[in-house]
């Protein structure tokens, strides 16, 4: 019986070592599928890192936001600024396709809103003067006699509370900012969300989010500009540009909008067909002139959907295109016709006239002093949202 157990008892150990093994094994497999599991999740992780100091001590951050197909977008919490955004050619080349600086010392010593967010109102408001419940405001005047993208220190230059984290959406960083009542002359204290999210198929979503505690104006805007050739000292005149608008608002010498809303037919502000940016610019008009080249709001064509397309760029060489979608009621299609050659560019060269152009979906300027414009009031307990999509692919 010993005979027999001794070796029982042997292969009982034996199996138990092997079962603790096998034990272990599966342990070890499954803790290595947690890793890939964990990987997966985390496959897009988003880089977080010191962009810099600013005068009095506070650090602003930069996240690095990526996607499965290899874009890159770096937003840094001074200014909610888009630093950088690669975007591949028909080729599959990436390239930054925004106007940006490498240091936060540059966006401080004066940058023409380079990629920042804009608050709490983009572009101009005339006077810097506007009423509500029969009380007048006044803002400040930094744009000759007008006040352009929320004043002195607008949500452009302050420094953003950022979170980022992966969603199944793509990886998002999450900016808020409280302005105070009284803040650049506006009323009432603004809560304010904005939230950029990268997503798999290369767009970027922006959703826009702000409460006030007394009735107010808001109009949040994003300022980036666009070179989608790669080459971001070159002028954007072989831009093809689409804009779904039959018509646009004229402005006067201060670029406020006259109040009328003119077709765009037969005009050299007609984009209703993709159309080269250079094409019609120099053009002999009296708009043109007024604006030093394209600096005026397309009044959007309402679709059936809420969240359409408001606009398109395409660079045929390269063949990258961008799409924009928005619910907002306007578009600001600048040609970057201020940049002067005066700021030296991230790929060398400088930023020369029209070297970046900005699609900023919006509310129409001056729309607190325009009767006939959408209202861009918010009153306590209701919460301003505003959505824009910008989406790169190639043709
Ligand atoms: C305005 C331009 C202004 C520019 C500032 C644009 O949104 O329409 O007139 O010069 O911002 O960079």
């Amino acid at each position: 019986m010993m005979r027999i157990a001794k070796p029982s008892i042997f292969y009982c150990v034996l199996l138990l070592v092997f079962t603790t093994i096998g034990c272990k094994q599966n342990k070890k497999e499954n803790q290595s599928e947690m890793e890939t599991a964990k990987t997966e999740s985390e496959q897009n992780p988003i880089e977080e890192t010191i962009f810099g100091e600013m005068p009095d001590g506070t650090k602003v951050k930069k996240f690095t936001l990526k996607n499965e197909a290899g874009m890159e977008v770096d937003v840094i919490t001074y200014g909610g600024i888009i630093t950088r955004w690669t975007a591949p050619d028909k080729q599959g080349n990436y390239e930054d396709i925004v106007l940006g600086f490498d240091s936060l010392e540059q966006y401080l010593d004066g940058s023409p809103y380079f990629g920042a967010l804009i608050g709490r109102y983009g572009n101009r408001i005339a006077n810097g003067k506007f009423s509500l419940d029969g009380e007048t405001y006044t803002l400040a005047t930094n744009d000759g006699d007008n006040h352009l993208h929320g004043g002195e220190k607008g949500f452009d230059k302050v420094v953003w509370n950022g979170v980022a984290k992966n969603t199944d959406k793509g990886a998002n960083v999450e900016l808020t900012y409280t302005s105070q009542d009284g803040e650049e002359g506006y009323p009432g204290k603004l809560d304010v969300k904005v939230t950029y999210t990268l997503t798999a198929d290369n767009a970027l979503d922006i959703q826009y989010e702000a409460v006030t505690d007394k009735p107010t104006v808001v109009n949040l805007t994003q300022h980036s500009y666009f070179n989608l050739s790669g080459q971001l000292s070159k002028q954007i005149l072989d831009h093809e540009i689409y804009l779904n608008a039959d018509a646009y608002l004229p402005v006067d010498g201060g670029l406020i909008p006259t109040g009328e809303f003119r077709e765009v037919a037969g005009t050299p502000f007609d984009f209703k067909e993709p159309k080269l940016i250079g094409k019609e610019i120099e053009a002999d008009n009296e708009q043109l002139d007024l604006g030093k080249g394209y600096d005026h709001c397309w009044v959007l064509n309402e679709g059936e959907e809420d969240f359409g397309l408001a606009a398109s760029a395409y660079h045929p060489n390269t063949g990258r295109l961008l799409e924009v979608y928005t619910n907002e009621p306007g578009i600001q299609f600048y040609s970057g016709n201020f940049l002067d050659g005066t700021l030296p560019a991230q790929t060398g060269g400088t930023y020369v006239k029209r070297s970046g152009f900005c699609l900023e979906t919006q509310h129409y300027p001056d729309s607190p002093n325009q009767a006939d414009f959408p209202s861009v009031r918010l009153n306590p307990g209701e919460t301003y949202s505003s959505r824009t999509m910008f989406k790169l692919s190639t043709k």
